[in-house]
């Protein structure tokens, strides 16, 4: 085996400015536990002018992808560029130069993944991807390696800090949702453009990502039942806290005979549940399996260190396995069939705010509409909406299946005395009675 390995980055912005430092930093330690030494030396960037912290490492750098891609000496490419397109494109021709590759691009790997992999195994090379959910977190080698033994049931997670922080903020500080973005933009945990951030993207492109190496199953993005976080207001946030919740943006992806329910929403969440105390950008995910019962991985779940953790662990990996001469035989490829659970087999409790006229006789319609849908209604609030002769209501229903939720939405949207749904929003973690 080489005394050398040597590196190719595509991107030396955030995460792979960590991944430089953290090779120089730790490189003892590095050729201590794999035997041989790792170094970077070609980085490719869009911008040859741009004034970077790292400087001196400006002979390395080039815009040219050919000059990485194509190098014989270089055995491991990191993307840390980011993108679809041209990422996918130079991945794919590392590959087949024979060159394993590390990436920690969840948009890429949600939706081309599976392809990637098999142009991975056809080559014989490792293509790793551990940063591309929470960050510095090990949450897929968790899934891949530690509870590979096991049948997963359940993976639940908050997998966005972005969201996370703003939620937070609103709940704790009071401040507005405008607020609480910028405060996120300017902390840096915010995407340039946090459209993905704010609207549950970014959280479903993970989930994707990790229900596939949960169930084995080939889930693609758009199986992701998607919503963000836009539309919560200060007032529902109170009136969850008055009930015991707190909102947090969820990643749910559950199995039940053999088939798989899959959203990001945001969800209230009973204040005893362990994902309720996961406070500002840290990401955690919930993870039950048949035999182990249920395992909680917590941790930042972005920024340039602990994202260049996870990338450079990946190398690590990709290293040893060079060293056993067994690249390409973890790459997992999900592999069985694809069952998508009903809205009639999906179960949950619903929180929903309305307003409806306050006359005689509302109440006595709400009840027997309830009792139609075969909702049974856990606690009611009635308040006076502040305007004449209208009353708010919230209300949080028992267990009940998704489909009848939906067709207690449209009774109550039917109904003469109703003015207006202002929200509702899943709860969990509530202990069943
Ligand atoms: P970033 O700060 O915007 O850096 C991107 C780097 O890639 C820059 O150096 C840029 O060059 C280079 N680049 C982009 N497009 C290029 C192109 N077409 N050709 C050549 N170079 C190109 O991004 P980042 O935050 O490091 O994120 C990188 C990846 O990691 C993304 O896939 C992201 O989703 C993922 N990720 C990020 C985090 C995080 O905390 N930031 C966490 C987990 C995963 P210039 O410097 O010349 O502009
Ligand atoms: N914008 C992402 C977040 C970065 O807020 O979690 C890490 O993927």
């Amino acid at each position: 085996m080489q005394k050398q390995v040597f590196i190719g980055l595509l991107g030396l912005g955030v995460v792979g400015s960590g991944v430089v430092k953290m090779i120089e930093n730790h490189r003892e330690e590095l050729s201590q536990k794999l035997g041989c030494d790792v170094a970077v030396k070609r980085v490719l960037v869009r911008d040859m002018n741009k004034q970077r912290h790292l400087a001196m490492h400006s002979p390395m750098l080039t815009s040219n992808p050919d000059d990485v891609l194509n190098d014989p000496e270089i055995d491991i490419i990191v993307e840390v560029m980011g993108g679809i397109d041209e990422a996918r494109h130079y991945i794919r021709q590392a590959l087949q130069n024979k060159k394993h590759v590390v990436t920690a691009n969840k948009d890429l790997i949600a939706l081309h993944g599976q392809e990637l992999l098999e142009v991975a195994n056809n080559n014989r090379c490792d293509l790793f991807y551990e940063a591309s959910v929470g960050g510095g977190i090990p949450v897929l080698r968790g899934l891949t390696d530690g509870l590979i033994s096991d049948r997963i049931q359940e993976v639940m997670g908050i997998i966005n800090g972005t969201t996370n922080y703003i939620l937070t903020k609103m709940d704790e500080d009071s401040i507005s949702f405008d607020k609480a973005l910028a405060d996120a933009q300017q902390l840096g945990f915010a995407e340039a453009d946090p459209t993905a951030d704010i609207e549950g993207l970014d959280a479903a492109r993970k989930m994707a990502i990790l229900a596939r190496l949960a169930f084995s199953t080939n889930v693609e993005l758009s199986d992701v039942e998607t919503c963000g976080i836009t539309n919560i207001s200060l007032k529902d946030l109170e009136y969850g806290k008055q009930l015991g919740y707190v909102m947090k943006l969820i990643g749910l992806a559950k199995k039940e005979n053999e088939s798989i329910e899959i959203s990001v929403q945001p969800t209230f969440f009973a204040k005893e549940h362990p994902l309720a105390g996961v406070k500002n950008e840290y990401n955690a995910v919930y993870i039950k399996g048949e035999a182990v019962g249920e395992t909680m991985f917590y941790g930042p779940g972005a920024g340039s260190m602990p994202t260049a953790t996870a990338v450079v662990s990946d190398v690590m990996a990709a290293v040893k396995n060079m060293l056993l001469e067994i690249n390409g035989k973890s790459n997992l490829i999900a592999n069985l069939d694809k069952k998508i659970t009903p809205a009639d087999q999906r179960f949950g409790q619903y929180y929903v705010r309305f307003y409806v006229k306050d006359k005689a006789g509302v109440f006595a319609r709400l009840s027997q509409l309830f009792h139609d849908a075969e909702i049974s209604i856990e606690r009611i609030i009635q308040r006076p909406a502040g305007k004449d002769h209208i009353a708010e209501v919230i209300l949080v229903t028992h267990e009940t299946s998704l489909k009848n939720f939906q067709t207690i939405l449209q009774k109550l949207a039917e109904m003469d005395s109703l003015e207006s749904i202002q929200s509702h929003y899943r709860v969990e973690g509530v202990k069943k009675q």
